[in-house]
C-alpha cells in the first residue's frame, strides 16, 4: 500500500494536462468516486490496525495533492469549463455597482498630469509640520498674522508643530535635500482654523509647484502657466496676472483666468468680471533658497500654488465646499463619467 501511494504521489506530480478535456479525464481518474484514490480508501479497510494512522495519513496528503495539482493545472485554462471554478452561490445576480472616484481626486490626477508632462515630478510632505517648514524657511516674519492662533491648528499647545496651512511646506523639506535642478509638484490636504461654512473649510487641498535652477525666469512661469490653464480649462483660456504678495515669492503674483463658465462675458460665478482667480505664484524669494542651502546666486526658481477645491469647483460648478467631506453618494455618483 505504501508503495503504491508513493507511486501514485510521483505520478500526480508530473501530471500534464494540454486541454480541458485532458484534465477532466485525470479527474475522473483520480478524484472521481470510482477514481484511483477512492479505491485506495476502500483497501484501506484492510490495513492492519497499527498502521492505520500512518497510512490514513497519507492517502490524506495524496488527495491533498491531486486536488491542488488538478486546481493547477486547471489556471492554465482559466478554470474556462473546468468543475474547478468555485462559484459563490451567494453572489447576487445583478451587476455589482463600482465606486466612482471622488472628485478632488480627480481633479488632482488631472493636475499632477499636466505639470507631469511637462517634467515635474511629485513630492510629498508630512501634514503635521514644524514651523520652521511651514513659515520661517519660507520667509514669514516672526509677527506675520498666518502664524496667528485664528488661522494655525498648533499640536498640543506646542507653538513649533503645526498641522500645515499650506503645501509650501514641502518646497523647503524638498530643496534642503536636493542639488537643483528641481522639478517638483506637491498635492496633499492642508489645514486651517477657519469656521465651515458653504465657502470654507477647516481642510482642503492644494496643489504646489517648484522649478529651480540656473537662469529660470519669469517667462518661464508665465509659459508654464498658460499651458496649465489651456490644458485643464481648454485652448480657448486665456490668463492674466495681477501683482500680488507672498513672503516666499518675490515678485510675486495671483493668476486669473477667463471664466470659464461664461467664456469672459460676465456672469455671477465670476462676478460680471469675466475673470477668476486660481492660484499664487512668483520667483522664489533669494532668502528662501539661501534658506535650504541652494546658493541664490546661482540658481533662481519659480513657485505657483493653487487650491484643488477652487480648481474643482470652476470645472464642476459645486456651490458649497461641504459636499467634498460629506461621503453623500447622490453628490459622488455624479462623478461617474469623469472617472
Ligand atoms: N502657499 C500659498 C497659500 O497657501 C499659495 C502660494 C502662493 C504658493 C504663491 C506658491 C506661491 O508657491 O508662489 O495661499
Amino acid at each position: 500500500m505504501r508503495e503504491k501511494i508513493k507511486a501514485l504521489l510521483s505520478e500526480i506530480e508530473q501530471l500534464k494536462a494540454s486541454g480541458i478535456d485532458e484534465l477532466e479525464a485525470a479527474r475522473i481518474k483520480y478524484l472521481s468516486k470510482k477514481g484511483i484514490i477512492s479505491a485506495l480508501m476502500d483497501d484501506f479497510r484492510t490495513v492492519p490496525a497499527e498502521q492505520k494512522r500512518e497510512i490514513g495519513m497519507q492517502i490524506n496528503e495524496l488527495k491533498q495533492k491531486a486536488k491542488e495539482k488538478l486546481q493547477l493545472l486547471g489556471e492554465q485554462f482559466d478554470n474556462k469549463g473546468s468543475s474547478y471554478t468555485e462559484t459563490d452561490l451567494s453572489r447576487t445576480a445583478y451587476p455589482v455597482p463600482l465606486g466612482t472616484r471622488h472628485p478632488l481626486s480627480i481633479v488632482k490626477e488631472e493636475i499632477n498630469d499636466i505639470f507631469k508632462r511637462l517634467g515635474f515630478s511629485i513630492a510629498e510632505g508630512p501634514e503635521v509640520e514644524d514651523d520652521w517648514h511651514v513659515f520661517s524657511s519660507l520667509n514669514f516674519a516672526d509677527d506675520h498674522p498666518a502664524r496667528d492662533m485664528q488661522d494655525t491648528f498648533f499640536i498640543q499647545n506646542d507653538p513649533q508643530i503645526v498641522l500645515r496651512t499650506h503645501t509650501s511646506s514641502v518646497q523647503t523639506r524638498v530643496m534642503e535635500k536636493t542639488e537643483p535642478p528641481i522639478r517638483i509638484i506637491c498635492p496633499g490636504r492642508v489645514y486651517r482654523n477657519e469656521a465651515i461654512s458653504y465657502r470654507a473649510h477647516c481642510f482642503f487641498h492644494q496643489v504646489e509647484a517648484l522649478y529651480i535652477d540656473k537662469d529660470v525666469s519669469f517667462a518661464d512661469l508665465k509659459q508654464a502657466l498658460l499651458f496649465f490653464a489651456k490644458e485643464m480649462f481648454g485652448e480657448d483660456t486665456k490668463i492674466r496676472l495681477r501683482p500680488s504678495y507672498f513672503p516666499f515669492t518675490e515678485p510675486s503674483a495671483e493668476m486669473d483666468i477667463s471664466c470659464n463658465i461664461c467664456g469672459g462675458k460676465g456672469c455671477p460665478f465670476c462676478k460680471h468680471t469675466g475673470w477668476v482667480e486660481i492660484l499664487g505664484c512668483g520667483m522664489v524669494d533669494p532668502n528662501v533658497l539661501d534658506n535650504c542651502g541652494i546658493d541664490s546666486k546661482v540658481y533662481s526658481g519659480y513657485a505657483l500654488g493653487m487650491g484643488i477645491e477652487r480648481i474643482t469647483n470652476l470645472k464642476y460648478q459645486v456651490k458649497d465646499l461641504r459636499m467634498f467631506s460629506e461621503n453623500d453618494l447622490r453628490f459622488l455618483e455624479q462623478f461617474r463619467s469623469a472617472n
